[in-house]
C-alpha cells in the first residue's frame, strides 16, 4: 500500500539512466531528453527503467515504492500474530495464504524498486535503521481474532482505494507490480468482511468483538491515505509526474464513501457521530481525523513500533544463513554453468 506520507529519503539512485542526448523531434529539431520525458508522461505513455528520468522523479519513486514494499512485509507481523490462534483450519490455511502474499508484495514492490538502481539489502539497511518509513496502521497491535477480519476489510480495503489507480502509474515496472497485486488485495479485502459477517452475525459475545475491532481499526485505517491535501509535500508534484493519479482527501473520500453501505451491510457501526450523507456534495461527510496521533505513531510513539521493526531486524538477521546459502548456491551454479 501507499501512505504517502513520509519525508523525502536522502536517497542517491546509483543506476546509470539512458543516454541523455538528444534526439530528433518530429519536426527535426533536436528535442532535450526532459522534454521527451515530460511529452512520454503528458500522453500516459510508461516510463521504463533505461528511459531518462529527472533525479528527481526516480528520488520520488524510490522513496515511494521502498516504503509500500516495508509496509507489506511488516504489514505481516500482526496479522502473524494470530496464525496459531485461528478459530478453524480453514481460517488458518485463508491467514497463511493472506500473509505469503503480503510478502510476494514486498518482493514485487523491493524488484521494482531495484530497476531504479538501489539495491535491496541498501532498502532494507534503511527500513532497519529508521531512514526509511513503512505505514503506521501496523504499529498498532491485533488483541483478537476480529482484528484479522477488521484489517483485511478496512486496511486491506483502503490499500486497493489507493493502489488502483497506481496501476496506471507513470512508471511502467510499479504500474505492472501493481496490476498483480491489487488482485491480491481484493481478495484480503473479501476475507476480511466474510470474517466480519461472520462474527457480527454470531453470538452477542462474536459481534461486540466485531464492532470492537471496527472502532479501533476506522480512524487509523483513514489516516493510511497519508495527511490532508494542503498538508502533503509530495502529492503535488506526484500528480504532475503521473505516479500518482488522486489527491490523499479524493482517495480518503473515495474509501469512506464505499465503506459506510458496507457497514451496514455487516451490522457494525462505524464510531463517527459526524458521518452523514452530503446530498449536495454526493458524498458522505466524515468527522475530524486526529492528526496529532497520526503524527505520534510516525514519529515512533505508536504502541508497536519498537516491537515491529525489533521483530523485522530479528528475522533478517535469522535469515541471514538463507542469504549466505542461496549466494554460495548462485555463485556454484555460475561456475558450473560457464
Ligand atoms: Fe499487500
Ligand atoms: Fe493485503
Amino acid at each position: 500500500m501507499t501512505v504517502p506520507t513520509a519525508p523525502t529519503a536522502p536517497t542517491a539512485p546509483t543506476a546509470p539512466t539512458a543516454s541523455p542526448a538528444a534526439t530528433a523531434g518530429p519536426a527535426g529539431a533536436r528535442e532535450t531528453p526532459e522534454a521527451v520525458f515530460d511529452a512520454a508522461v503528458a500522453a500516459d505513455e510508461r516510463i521504463e527503467p533505461r528511459d531518462w528520468m529527472p533525479e528527481a522523479y526516480r528520488a520520488s519513486l524510490v522513496r515511494q515504492i521502498a516504503q509500500h514494499a516495508h509496509s507489506e512485509i511488516i504489514g505481516m507481523q500482526p496479522e502473524a500474530n494470530w496464525i496459531t490462534r485461528a478459530p478453524s483450519l480453514r481460517r488458518k490455511a485463508i491467514l497463511m495464504a493472506k500473509v505469503q502474499d503480503e510478502a510476494g508484495h514486498g518482493l514485487y514492490l523491493y524488484s521494482a524498486a531495484e530497476t531504479l538502481g538501489v539495491s535491496r539489502d541498501e532498502l532494507l539497511d534503511k527500513l532497519h535503521t529508521g531512514r526509511q518509513k513503512y505505514s503506521s496502521i501496523f504499529n498498532y497491535p491485533t488483541l483478537t481474532w476480529a482484528d484479522v477480519g477488521a484489517i483485511g476489510w478496512l486496511v486491506d480495503g483502503a490499500a486497493i482505494t489507493n493502489q488502483v489507480p497506481l496501476c496506471r502509474c507513470s512508471y511502467g515496472p510499479y504500474a505492472r507490480a501493481m496490476v498483480r497485486i491489487c488482485k491480491e488485495e481484493s481478495f484480503h479485502q473479501r476475507q476480511g468482511y466474510e470474517a466480519l459477517l461472520a462474527l457480527s452475525r454470531g453470538t452477542p459475545e462474536q459481534h461486540a468483538m466485531a464492532q470492537d475491532a471496527v472502532d479501533r481499526w476506522w480512524w487509523p485505517s483513514l489516516m493510511m491515505f497519508g495527511p490532508p491535501d494542503d498538508e502533503s509535500s509530495h502529492s503535488a508534484q506526484s500528480m504532475a509526474w503521473k505516479i500518482k493519479r488522486h489527491s490523499n482527501d479524493e482517495l480518503r473520500r473515495r474509501f469512506v464513501d464505499i465503506c459506510v453501505p458496507q457497514a451496514e451491510a455487516l451490522g457494525l457501526t462505524l464510531p463517527d457521530p459526524e458521518l452523514r450523507w452530503n446530498e449536495e456534495r454526493g458524498h458522505y461527510d466524515f468527522g475530524a481525523i486526529d492528526w496529532a496521533e497520526f503524527r505520534e505513531v510516525l514519529k515512533g510513539d505508536g504502541p508497536c513500533n519498537e516491537q515491529r521493526i525489533t521483530q523485522r531486524r530479528r528475522a533478517h538477521e535469522d535469515g541471514a544463513w538463507v542469504r549466505e546459502a542461496a549466494a554460495a548456491h548462485a555463485a556454484k551454479h555460475g561456475e558450473a554453468t560457464r
